[in-house]
């Protein structure tokens, strides 16, 4: 089955997010994937430019084909966000859009290990020339240094339990399939905790994914780095889909809203989140969050 991403929040991200309609306007898709967001922008505003940013590019492959009809008005850049706006030169931006995290195309056609559902091989990379993949995590990293992956970037509370298991696990031999990880992760944990909401491997797999491609690190320099690259009257908005990312957000739009010298204003004092519509119809949305702010 062909896959492509749902953009998420659609009508909340057009209503805020519009650009000047007399003259030519700036927008970068921080997390263009196959383009859902941007696709939906370049057909609304034909006068506006859009700069794609993805890391990987086997998506952002089809995020090209899928723009062709836009010519020159859409630019792709293989890029992690925060290296791109580190080094930005280009004209003051109209808007700016992230959508964090993977696409439904990694868990279900990159076969890069990222489901718990499939056998794949455990890599989990982004950016396939990476030093690090999910192999070396899982294989690699000594006990108390997996426990904390796990616990930190999965918020899972029996982070200690599953790490030594894996470790001892790996004792036998390499592990080197996703299904068999979340086999040793499943057997990991107390029974009661097997048949909860979500699968007890869900957050392990979240966790070593973000350690993978170190996505927490890059979203409060990109942000402040977009900021920067935003003219005043600029908006920017972010989607997440994990209090980890929001909680990240929530405080970076905190502290340049407040205080003295604010540099921005928050449009959204709560974060939006989909309507119960979205929600049914497109049920992996119904943990997104929406911030937007405006550049004062
Ligand atoms: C949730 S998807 C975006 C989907 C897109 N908005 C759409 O509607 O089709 C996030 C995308 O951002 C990419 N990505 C994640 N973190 C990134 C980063 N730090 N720099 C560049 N690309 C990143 C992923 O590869 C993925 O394709």
């Amino acid at each position: 089955m062909e896959y492509v991403h749902y953009p998420v929040m659609r009508q909340e991200i057009l209503e805020y997010l519009v650009p000047p309609l007399d003259r030519e306007a700036y927008m970068v898709d921080c997390t263009c994937g196959e383009g859902g967001h941007t696709h939906l922008f370049l057909s609304t505003y034909p006068q506006l430019q859009v700069t794609g940013l993805d890391r990987d590019t086997v998506i952002q492959t089809k995020a090209i084909e899928r723009m062709q009809e836009f010519g020159s008005r859409f630019t792709p850049r293989n890029i992690w966000f925060d290296e791109f706006f580190a080094e930005y030169e280009g004209p003051q931006l109209d808007l700016v859009l992230f959508d964090l995290g993977i696409s439904s195309f990694h868990y279900e056609e990159s076969e890069r290990g990222f489901s718990f559902k499939r056998g794949e091989l455990l890599d989990m990379r982004l950016d396939k020339d990476a030093p690090i993949s999910a192999l070396d995590v899982v294989n690699g990293y000594p006990e108390e240094r997996l426990a904390n992956v796990i616990f930190q970037f999965g918020e899972e509370r029996y982070s200690r339990r599953i790490a030594r298991s894996i470790v001892e696990k790996r004792k036998l031999g390499k592990i080197t399939q996703s299904d068999e990880l979340a086999s040793i992760i499943y057997k990991a944990v107390p029974s009661g905790y097997r048949y909860g909401r979500i699968h007890p491997a869900t957050r392990s797999f979240q966790a070593i994914r973000i350690e993978v491609n170190r996505e927490l690190d890059r979203i409060e320099p990109a942000i402040k780095g977009a900021i920067d690259a935003l003219r005043s009257g600029g908006r920017l908005a972010v989607i997440s889909f994990h209090s980890l990312e929001d909680r990240r957000v929530k405080w970076l739009f905190k502290g340049l809203g407040e205080g003295d010298n604010p540099t921005i204003r928050i449009l959204t004092k709560k974060p939006l989140i989909p309507t119960d519509a979205e929600s049914s119809e497109n049920p992996p949305s119904r943990s997104s969050k929406l911030r937007i702010i405006e550049k004062l």
